[in-house]
């Protein structure tokens, strides 16, 4: 197994409760990947005032919950606190190999795999998982806009903000680039210190807000028994009612639907562009030595850009021949299992409209049936044509995008799974 954040720990656990023999190696000295802040495996992209955006409800395992204790939407201290309580609880520390980074993960010919750490060791497994996480490297505009080796300002990707350096914003004019949730934080925290604001996008977003009713907005029931199209007419109806059309904010029409984006949560962002402490743009054309200039023609000083423009699906450790995610494209059965490789699993690999870590549990269940021939796959066939129903249901619906190639439902993707999982035990035991 590769990773012991909050995907990994879920599967650590899976395995141990059924009585495989595993080894799990981590980078780091720490479980919870992301949500260590600084963490010392340099790949977390929090930052100091980061808060979840999922509820804790939502984010909860199914048989550990967050204490009562906490808020709603608690702070990354809150949730990496969390899982180290869920890994001391179910006693899981001493099956993860700390400070240990596989650097090679080799398919043997004959199947199974070979791999790799940076202590020198090369050990032989029947199986692999794969829980390294798809949200820390960075992903910087492509290609680089015209100017950006001339600018004479601070350019950096959310990957590197860590909201530490007080110096970073203040008095100075900040350009933040994208409408996904790393841009509405940090232009946000930016407009308290900074002298101008920008918030720039190549396309507008809904604009959700965190609680819809008094309540958190995923805590609000929803059924995947109820057809999306009507879902998303209701949702859609209480959000134009509750925050109203965002060109009325000054931020650009979404040129799709609500629903067809992965969900910009913020409570915040609004009410500073409402307040002009934020002035929206389109997206950027040109740096000059000083200056941001705009696909609109328009131009303004700026001494810092931030780059919030998302993450490269990456697995440094693999054969890029073997398997990769180009443009973070990893057709996956499930977004578990790889069509032609059938010792290889993938936890946590997946975008859900509501939060990972339950659903990375459910995956790592499902991942010890198979395992255990508890579960048996549908033939290849059929499970080509489930991936590419699949596929053209989730491009159909979502914005041609790279951060738009592993949408998933959370309800759907549970009873979806459920249903499968009966299927799949029901051919293992015609197989018996
Ligand atoms: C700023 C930010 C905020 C977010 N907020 C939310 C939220 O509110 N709700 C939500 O559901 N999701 C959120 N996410 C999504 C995030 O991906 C998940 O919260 C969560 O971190 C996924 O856990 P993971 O275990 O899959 O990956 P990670 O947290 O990235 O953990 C991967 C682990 O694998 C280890 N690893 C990687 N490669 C190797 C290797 N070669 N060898 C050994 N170990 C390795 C790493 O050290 C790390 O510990 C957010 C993402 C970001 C960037
Ligand atoms: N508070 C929180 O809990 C929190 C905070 C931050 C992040 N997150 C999570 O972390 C994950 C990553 O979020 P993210 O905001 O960092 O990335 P993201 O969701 O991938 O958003 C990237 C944004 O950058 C834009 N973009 C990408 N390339 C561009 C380019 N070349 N030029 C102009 N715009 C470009 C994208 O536009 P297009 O849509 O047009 O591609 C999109 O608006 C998400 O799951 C998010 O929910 C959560």
């Amino acid at each position: 197994m590769i990773g012991a954040g909050s995907s990994g720990i879920a599967a650590v656990k899976a395995l141990q409760e059924r009585g495989f023999a595993f080894d799990c190696f981590e980078a780091s000295d720490r479980v919870g990947g992301n949500w260590v802040f600084k963490n010392r495996n340099g790949m977390s992209s929090s930052y100091r005032s980061l808060h979840i955006n999922t509820s804790r409800e939502r984010m909860e395992y199914s048989d550990f919950p967050m204490p009562a204790s906490y808020p709603d939407f608690p702070h990354h201290t809150h949730i990496a606190a969390y899982f180290d309580a869920y890994v001391d609880h179910f006693g899981l520390r001493d099956r993860i190999t700390f400070e240990t980074l596989v650097t090679r993960a080799d398919r043997r010919p004959g199947g199974g795999w070979e791999v790799s750490t940076d202590k020198g060791e090369t050990r032989a497994y029947d199986a692999l998982i794969v829980a390294n996480g798809h949200h820390w490297d960075p992903r910087w505009p492509e290609p680089a806009f015209p100017g950006h080796d001339r600018f004479a300002g601070v350019q950096l990707h959310s990957h590197h903000y860590t909201g530490e350096d007080p110096d970073l914003f203040r008095d100075r004019a900040v350009v933040v680039l994208g409408m996904g949730n790393s841009a509405m934080d940090i232009a946000v925290e930016a407009s308290f210190v900074a002298r101008r604001t920008y918030l720039a996008a190549r396309r507008g977003a809904w604009v959700i807000p965190k609680y819809l009713f008094g309540r958190p907005l995923d805590t609000i029931p929803t059924s995947a028994r109820v057809p999306y199209a009507l879902r998303r007419r209701v949702q859609s109806a209480a959000l134009k009612l509750v925050v109203g059309d965002m060109e009325r904010y000054g931020l650009p029409k979404p040129d799709h639907p609500f629903g067809s984006a992965h969900p910009t949560v913020s409570d915040d962002i609004l009410s500073r562009i409402a307040h002009g402490e934020i002035t929206p743009k389109p997206n950027i054309a040109e740096l000059t030595e000083r200056t941001v200039r705009f696909a609109d023609g328009s131009d303004v000083e700026a001494e810092v850009v931030v780059y919030c423009t998302g993450y490269k699906v990456t697995f440094p450790f693999l054969d890029p021949d073997l398997i990769s995610a180009p443009d973070n494209d990893l057709p996956l059965f499930r977004r578990v299992f790889h069509p032609d490789i059938p010792d290889i699993y993938f936890v946590g690999l997946l975008q859900p409209i509501g939060a990972i870590m339950p659903l990375a549990e459910l995956q790592s269940t499902w991942i010890c049936d198979h395992l255990a021939g508890r579960y048996v796959l549908p033939p290849p066939a059929a499970m080509r044509a489930d991936m590419e129903a699949e596929r053209r249901a989730m491009f159909k619906r979502y914005v041609a995008s790279k951060r738009h190639t592993m949408q998933v439902d959370f309800e759907d993707y549970v009873l979806a799974t459920g249903r499968e999982r009966a299927r799949g035990a029901k051919r293992a035991a015609a197989a018996a």
